[in-house]
């Protein structure tokens, strides 16, 4: 389905929880030194030693810009971004880093004419959208600051690719969880952080109450639904906000038994704090329909697949070390 081809692609915020499986994906199909990974921060050993890297601030346009036309880039993927829970302890670098970002990285689309990839997520909808099989065409009333910014971030997309043609894609992600980085500030990421103390404690204490059923995905199947959604024919893509895309749900109380037919005497405890807030106000599955019809997408990792994998990577990584 993916074939390999002459793309010249700058991955911003390479170290990133998407970021880093994403650049190793990309460079796999189209080569090493076609995909040019970029940070605020020093990268991980496998970015450095797998292709190019540089050191790069995503608000410093200029030099972003350099890098575009100096590299010929045909395709930009925009991962810098502060998640939900941080975005709210830093409402103002959050909004500067979230949107300033994006619109910079537009206004450069525009100009030197490549695709744009940035991710959206479920946290656009809010606590008057519908919980069960939330549609793509639904209300949007987010109550976070990552939430907000991204449901401006989508509209400005579509008016970037409206007005002025700017091949723009994107996916709200639901909480993503893989087994190569730890996440960094998001609500969803007690389900990856659940494995590392599963495996290593026998315990784990949620900060989201048994209950809380979330739309989930693991992070195969977010590769391949960005890369798939980068790939398509640019005529089937008629979603040019953010597409619905749907993985997995469960809550901690589900995901803790799932866990629990690995390690038999694992014990989990709940102690929510102000991240249930947002948990409570964003839906509980996603009906990702127009996916499937624009570009095919289809999950293939469910709850017990997906623990599965996590288990036998994280334990695997645990006895090598
Ligand atoms: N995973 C994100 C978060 O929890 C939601 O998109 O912030």
């Amino acid at each position: 389905m993916i074939s390999a081809k002459q793309e010249s692609i700058l991955v911003i915020g390479a170290n990133g929880q998407i970021g880093s499986e994403l650049v190793e994906e990309l460079r796999r199909i189209y080569g090493s030194s076609n995909v040019i990974a970029t940070d605020i921060k020093e990268p991980s050993t496998e970015v450095k030693n797998g292709g190019p890297f540089f050191q790069l601030d995503v608000l410093d346009f200029p030099k972003v810009h350099e890098l575009i036309r100096k590299n010929n880039v045909s395709q930009v993927y925009l991962l810098a971004a502060l998640l939900s829970a941080t975005a709210e302890q830093k409402i103002k670098s959050a909004w500067k880093l979230n949107m300033e970002g994006l619109l910079g990285l537009l206004e450069l689309a525009r100009e030197e004419k490549f695709k744009l990839f940035w991710p959206s997520s479920i946290a656009v909808f809010g606590s008057n959208t519908p919980k069960k099989q939330t549609p793509q065409f639904t209300i949007t009333e987010p109550s976070t600051v990552y939430g907000i910014s991204k449901l401006a971030g989508e509209r400005w997309c579509e008016y970037y690719f409206t007005h002025f043609g700017v091949d723009v894609r994107s996916i709200r992600y639901p909480g993503l969880i893989g087994y190569k980085t730890d996440p960094g500030g998001g609500t969803t990421d007690y389900a990856v952080t659940i494995f590392h103390e599963a495996i290593r404690n026998k315990k784990y204490t949620s900060f989201l109450s048994e209950k809380s059923t979330l739309p989930m995905m693991y992070m195969p199947d977010a590769l391949r639904a960005t890369i798939s959604l980068m790939e398509a024919d640019a005529s089937t893509v008629s979603v040019r906000s953010s597409y619905n895309v749907a993985g997995m749900s469960f809550s901690p109380e589900e995901l803790a038994a799932e866990i629990c037919k690995h390690i038999p005497d694992f014990r989990i405890n709940y102690s929510p704090d102000i991240r249930q807030k947002y948990a409570d106000s964003w839906p509980q599955s996603i009906d990702d329909s127009v996916a499937f019809k624009d570009w095919g997408w289809k999950a293939e990792y469910d709850l017990c697949r997906m623990t599965e994998d996590m288990y036998n990577h994280i334990q695997h990584a645990l006895v090598s070390h």
